[in-house]
């Protein structure tokens, strides 16, 4: 259909670097490329253990990863990027888009967005000392407020020697809700000749994506997030891979992915660990200090919020599933799913 760029979107708490070696090892490389979860920049170098595993490249062996960068201050920047650079990567990424109030009110992520001078002395700063040869993109929303900042944004970005520039078209205030502003997106048209612009935002099937292109024919790439977790062979399917084979649907994915999730949590350096400090960089919305099987249950629970738009007729069995409490309820949720269940070729589109 297209041989578009399809990259995997950074989503905290489940696009960890378990999800996706399981994802490249079932769906090989229908996505271009994976961005990590942001990693906090630090002067100190002491960073979370999620975030040195979600970086450490024994664990991206073979998957090409881009490390996302969440920070206002251009010297710290400029340290995570020098310790990302030693370790071999040659692009990076700024985050511009987190919407969380906890990031926001510090002036990161989307909250770098309300204070455009900062940010462009930012910019200024961390392109004079990049290390050679790294890339920078950036991720950003089109405003903190309103769609009405995107312009003299993307004036702004203009100016510096951003590798990509992906673009989220919603505002911070938006969070992920209503339709992604297309005609502000549209703007950045007169950017794409300079920076290559990748468009993200609400792409859950082939379609969708086939709007976006037949509209947007300037944009080199398209990133995706949710789509992806609902229908892992979402990229696959977009190139048109599944013709002849059909693709491994959620069966095959959800086996590899409990299979290696239950490694970490009911292993035994996970129980020695269990006081609060979660191994294998497994920290999140999951519960610190949960016993092993918990956490394993709710971190399923997570991706079944996304992966049950698969089984339009299945709320009653994803109701057990989100009622679980241990793998014996889940185990059985899930079988009962789907053995009663199909799953559609396609999630609900994500344009409607
Ligand atoms: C649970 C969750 C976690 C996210 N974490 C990040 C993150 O760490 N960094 C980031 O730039 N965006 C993050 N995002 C935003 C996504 O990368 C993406 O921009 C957004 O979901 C829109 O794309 P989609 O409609 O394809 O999902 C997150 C989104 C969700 C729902």
């Amino acid at each position: 259909m297209t041989c578009m760029e399809i990259c995997f979107a950074p989503m905290e708490g489940i696009t960890g670097h378990i999800y996706r070696r399981v994802h490249h090892e079932i769906y090989g490389d229908s996505v271009d490329r994976y961005f990590t979860p942001f990693i906090a920049a630090t002067y100190t170098k002491s960073y979370k253990t999620r975030e040195k595993e979600d970086a450490r490249p024994e664990n991206n062996a073979g998957i090409a990863t881009v490390p996302q960068i969440l920070s206002n201050d251009a010297g710290e920047f400029l340290h995570a990027a020098g310790w990302l650079h030693e370790m071999g990567y040659r692009e990076i990424n700024l985050n511009l888009g987190c919407p969380v109030s906890t990031v926001v009110s510090k002036n990161r992520g989307a909250g770098f967005l309300r204070v455009p001078e900062k940010l462009d002395a930012f910019l200024d700063e961390v392109f004079r000392d990049l290390p050679e040869g790294m890339r920078l993109s950036v991720k950003t929303r089109i405003g903190f407020s309103s769609p009405e900042e995107a312009p003299s944004l993307f004036a702004m970005y203009k100016e510096y020697p951003i590798s990509e520039l992906i673009i989220h078209p919603r505002t911070r205030n938006e969070m992920y809700s209503g339709l992604p502003h297309l005609e502000t997106f549209a703007l950045a048209a007169d950017l794409s000749a300079k920076i290559p612009v990748c468009y993200n935002g609400n792409v859950n099937t082939a379609e969708d994506l086939e709007l976006i292109r037949d509209r947007f024919d300037w944009i080199h790439a398209v990133m995706i997030g949710r789509g992806l977790i609902a229908d892992p062979a979402l990229a696959l399917k977009i190139k048109g891979r599944d013709r002849d084979t059909p693709a491994p649907g959620l069966r095959v994915f959800h086996k590899a992915i409990y299979a290696a999730y239950k490694e970490v949590y009911l292993s035994p350096s996970f129980k020695k660990n269990a006081d609060g400090r979660l191994p294998v960089g497994q920290q999140g919305r999951t519960g610190a200090g949960a016993s092993g099987e918990r956490v394993l249950v709710n971190r399923m629970k997570e991706l079944w919020a996304y992966m049950g738009r698969m089984y339009p007729e299945g709320e009653r069995y994803l109701k057990e599933i989100r009622k679980a409490r241990n793998c014996v309820e889940y185990e059985a949720a899930v079988r009962m799913l789907m053995n009663n269940c199909a799953e559609e070729k396609a999630a609900p589109r994500g344009f409607m």
